[in-house]
């Protein structure tokens, strides 16, 4: 027997109850729909259309059913989903009094409501998350304030950096995933309930006193965009895969760092896997999931994109496929950032063949065509000359540290002892001074800026 089922004459088929149920999903929202509840009850209490005594027995009952619920006291299979279960017991244990609840609200303006409120916490969780792996990086930046590593562009050679420079590029990224998330708040933040099935009502329902009540600032504008309305869902999913991509850039680093060949870092025992095969193996499967895992949460995002393409307004059942690739992508991405916080926290650098790495490829290059334009060559001319002195290098086998004074000087008259101090590594990496560059000032700076943004300065 359903709570809507008088029109009807014959039982719901065994097979559709099952097809249409979505209580083992939406069960999660349990908590939200009996805030919504209580809330909605109150509210009809304050405009009069139900009894303050009864609003108080919805209370209680309710609040009853949420410590029943958490405590699994209560069988939720086989419910058609969690608006249902919980009304169906309210009805249960209240009687009359729980059959006016569902007065002037249908479950899909509650849904949309349930959504809000759970993603409301789910943001600050992410947030928080976000904030973990922040400290995380910059710990780990700031206990390796000198160390230096090869940059790359395109995966070859390109200028040495300071680690902590390199590890404060995601600091940066994870700031603006947490900004976004601020940003998306904002839609979320909007009271839908009391839009009824598509039209709301006339009955004369109080929507600001729910807002008040719920910590809403504001109300849906429109009935029937408010119960069609999942953009925020596709928000969410769209801030949830660009922290992936972050994340998934980052494991690739990791994977690649960790490579035989590179060797700059050793992951924990804790934090890697081995073969089923080869004794030997120590894998970075962790990073490689986080990689993976991407991939899933970016088909979460496309998968609600497609179900909302081409939607009729307003409700339409295809809408209960919303939250599977919500929570899920939820699940994958909170993981992948509370994991990776600990994971970094258990890395072992190998300072010794990040430096090897970093003497290699001509790592000097741009800043000799530096020290020339600071001696009154036109860049251009500058760079023509120093990619010269790379091709007699690269015949002789030599590099730029090995050539002697003349041999610079047979290139250019402009060169001068000093060049010699520099094309050291240091020297390359700890000038580099320009706002957001490599140098020890430039990242000193950009240490401060992120102790800033996490309010520790
Ligand atoms: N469980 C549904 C959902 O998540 C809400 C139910 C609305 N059902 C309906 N027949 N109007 O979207």
């Amino acid at each position: 027997m359903s709570l809507w089922n008088g029109r009807f004459t014959q039982d719901t088929d065994e097979m559709v109850k099952q097809f249409t149920s979505s209580i083992e999903v939406d069960k999660k929202l349990y908590l939200c729909d009996i805030t919504g509840s209580i809330a909605h009850a109150r509210m009809l209490a304050h405009s009069g259309i139900i009894r303050d005594e009864e609003a108080e027995k919805i209370k209680t009952t309710l609040e009853e059913i949420k410590e029943d619920i958490s405590s699994a006291k209560i069988d939720l299979s086989g419910k058609e989903d969690i608006h249902m279960a919980i009304e169906e017991e309210l009805i249960k244990r209240a009687g009359t009094v729980g059959e006016k609840l569902h007065t002037a609200r249908s479950r899909n303006d509650q849904i949309c409501l349930d959504e809000r409120l759970y993603l409301r916490e789910e943001i600050n969780t992410l947030q928080q998350l976000i904030r973990g792996l922040q400290k995380a990086f910059l710990e780990l930046a700031e206990k390796n304030r000198d160390t230096i590593l090869p940059g790359y562009t395109h995966l070859q050679y390109a200028q040495p950096v300071l680690l902590a420079h390199h590890l404060l590029a995601y600091f940066w990224m994870l700031k603006r995933d947490s900004r976004r998330f601020s940003d998306c708040r904002r839609r979320v933040n909007i009271m839908p309930l009391g839009s009824g099935a598509l039209a709301g009502t006339a009955l004369p329902i109080d929507r600001d006193y729910l807002a008040q009540l719920l910590n809403f600032p504001s109300l849906s504008e429109n009935s029937m965009d408010a119960v069609s309305d999942r953009d925020y869902l596709v928000e969410l999913l769209a801030c949830l895969s660009l922290v992936m991509m972050h994340l998934s850039r980052f494991a690739e680093d990791l994977v690649i760092w960790s490579s035989s060949p590179f060797s700059f870092i050793e992951i924990s025992d804790a934090f890697t896997t081995g073969s089923s095969l080869m004794p030997q193996k120590k894998n970075p499967d962790v990073a490689e999931l986080i990689r993976g895992k991407t991939g899933i949460v970016y088909g979460y995002l496309i998968s609600l994109l497609v179900t909302l393409k081409g939607l009729p307004l307003s409700y339409n059942r295809d809408l209960q496929e919303d939250k599977y690739p919500l929570f899920q992508a939820l699940r994958e991405t909170k993981t992948s950032l509370e994991i990776l916080a600990k994971m970094l926290k258990s890395i072992n650098l190998n300072l010794k063949r990040m430096r090897q790495e970093a003497e290699k490829g001509f790592f000097a290059a741009t800043d000799l065509v530096e020290y020339l334009v600071e001696k009154g060559l036109p860049f251009r001319r500058a760079h023509q000359l120093v990619g010269k002195m790379i091709r007699f290098c690269l015949e002789k086998s030599l590099d730029f540290a090995k050539l002697t004074l003349s041999q610079y000087r047979e290139f250019s008259t402009l060169f001068e002892k000093d060049v010699f101090l520099r094309i050291t590594l240091e020297e390359c990496v700890f000038r580099k001074n320009s706002p957001g560059g490599t140098g020890r000032k430039s990242v000193a700076q950009q240490i401060l800026w992120a102790k800033k943004e996490l309010g520790e300065e």
